[in-house]
């Protein structure tokens, strides 16, 4: 399965009860493996996590911990980009130059690189003081 595929049909599964904004999230590892995950809201609202996250959690659960490409869709007007929180979850394994795909569910679709969507980021060479 593809992606766009697979964001798709993982969005389905997205627990929304307060938002009822589904999201979806699919990447691919060096390996060609595929994680997907949905957001998963809670009653707490701040507990709730994000369809991207959960897509990380899968692959590290899995053993992997490198991202290749990464592809969010919602139904929304434009396609959807990621959180600022997530912009840095997926920063901490994919390289500057990874293709991120924002889609939407009626079919437009933004790319953008993980440095363009976050630059200036902060990452471990920042706390390396020799
Ligand atoms: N959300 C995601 O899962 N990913 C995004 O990229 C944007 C926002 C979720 C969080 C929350 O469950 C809902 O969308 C509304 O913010």
């Amino acid at each position: 399965m593809s992606l766009l595929d697979t964001a798709r049909a993982v969005r389905e599964n997205a627990y929304v009860p307060y938002s009822r904004f589904k999201v979806g999230a699919a990447l691919r590892t060096p390996s060609g493996r595929i994680h997907a995950g949905c957001n998963v809201e809670n009653a707490a609202y701040p507990e709730g996590t994000c369809a991207e996250a959960g897509a990380i959690a899968a692959m590290v659960a899995a053993g992997e911990t490198r991202i290749t490409e990464l592809l969010v869709i919602a139904d929304c007007p434009e396609p959807v980009p990621p959180c600022g929180g997530c912009r840095q979850k997926i920063a901490e394994f994919a390289a500057p130059d990874v293709p991120v795909t924002m889609c939407t569910t009626d079919g437009q679709t933004r790319v953008m690189t993980v440095a363009e969507l976050l630059p200036g980021v902060f990452s471990a060479a920042h706390m390396d003081r020799g």
